[in-house]
């Protein structure tokens, strides 16, 4: 079966680190006969400067028809200015929206090279690997009623936490997937002791945790969850949450792994006709204009984005690791880009060196 894949570069920094994963992803079509079908395209200020829209029908459509979309970032100060319906992000929650991906994956990963870079203690963090889940499409942020309303003589600010069981379900469904896929272990956060959405969220991941009798599950309060994270991370492997929570408990897990150049993200909708699911790919970070075009932006990010879709899109785990192990062994010689350079030191390094030398570390293993 062919392999597809729609590249969206973007903005500002987006283009320059997805020139990088392109020499990754050429290595693996010479080196390891994985051949993709690569198509490329706009989104964001590119394509508005291009099309006067964020995202042009047509790379609408292609993006439902690929087995994933990898995309760079998008934004930047050109477009603050612009009306909010044009605007560089509403490209993107198009995609994410009328792909509608209800899964965001947020690994925190702890190369060894970087654990002196967590603002935790290296034991804590050395080696860790964990996931966190997030509903991505329903909850609080989406819940009526909303809005500010007159009560009385004064007014009140209401959203709602809100839930269905097969909003539930579906994304319970892929936190099972993905730990099948893992260490078997999911951890579900709610607060199942102070609210009614916390409640049917626990009733209905028993429920499918049935079908996966190899996964151990376990339960947890939300705020037992946020301290757990930081006091021994190392004892989870898929957190799975709803929006709300997961928000703020995948900004937290970030921050235990270091740069912003090192996340990569994934947001997976349903399973399509061939089984993959609706996938896009996408580091954590923006387009960065306070570095754009000098060659400073860590690529690692996307790299790893990329190392993503080959693990849930392409069925691709074994190489997947490959390219996370070239990363490591990149990092353990001390290569570093700009955000990596702390007070340990290292060799700075150039987007295009790195990229070049994480294609060298793909080639010594
Ligand atoms: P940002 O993530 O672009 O940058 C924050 C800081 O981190 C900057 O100092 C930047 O230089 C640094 N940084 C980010 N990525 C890096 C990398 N790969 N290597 C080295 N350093 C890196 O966030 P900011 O500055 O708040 O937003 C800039 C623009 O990006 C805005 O227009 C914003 O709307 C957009 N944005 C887009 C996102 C997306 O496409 N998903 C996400 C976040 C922001
Ligand atoms: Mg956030």
């Amino acid at each position: 079966s062919t392999n597809t894949l729609l590249i969206l570069p973007g903005d500002g920094i987006g283009p320059e680190v997805m020139a990088e994963v392109r020499k990754v992803i050429n290595w693996f079509g010479e080196n390891r006969g994985l051949k993709f079908d690569v198509s490329e395209d706009l989104v964001g200020g590119a394509a508005y400067d291009a099309h006067g829209v964020p995202l042009h029908d047509d790379t609408m459509a292609r993006a439902q028809e690929v087995d994933a979309v990898l995309l760079g970032a998008v934004g930047g100060p050109k477009y603050d200015d612009l009306d909010f319906s044009v605007k560089p992000e509403r490209g993107l929650l198009r995609l994410r929206k009328e792909m509608d991906l209800y899964s965001n994956l947020r690994p925190a990963q702890c190369f060894d090279a970087l654990a002196d870079f967590s603002s935790l203690k290296k034991d804590i963090v050395a080696g860790l690997d964990i996931m966190i889940l997030r509903e991505l499409t329903s909850g609080v942020y989406f819940g009526e009623p909303r809005g500010i309303f007159e009560e009385g003589n004064e007014r009140v600010g209401i959203n709602t936490q809100r839930y269905t069981e097969s909003e539930i379900e579906r994304a319970a469904r892929s936190a099972f997937e993905l730990a099948m896929r893992r260490g078997k272990k999911v951890c579900s956060m709610e607060k199942a002791n102070v609210m009614e959405s916390g409640i049917l969220w626990r009733e209905v991941t028993t429920r499918v945790a049935k079908d996966y009798p190899e996964v151990e599950l376990s339960h947890m309060y939300a705020d037992n969850g946020a301290m757990q994270l930081v006091r021994a991370p190392k004892q989870f492997d898929v957190i799975f949450t709803d929006n709300l929570f997961g928000d703020i408990l995948s900004d937290c897990a970030a921050m235990l792994t270091g740069s912003l150049g090192m996340l990569p993200s994934a947001s997976l909708g349903a399973p399509m006709a061939n089984g993959r699911p609706k996938a896009l790919y996408e580091p954590v970070h923006g387009s960065a204009p306070d570095i754009t075009g000098q060659g400073k932006a860590n690529p690692i990010a996307c790299v790893l984005s990329f190392a993503m879709a080959l693990r849930y899109s392409f069925d691709q785990g074994d190489e997947a690791t490959r390219l996370e192990q070239a990363i490591e062994a990149v990092l353990a010689k001390g290569l570093r880009t700009g955000d990596l350079l702390g007070a340990e030191g290292g060799t700075p390094i150039s987007t295009s060196e790195m990229g070049d030398a994480i294609v060298t570390a793909l080639q010594e293993s």
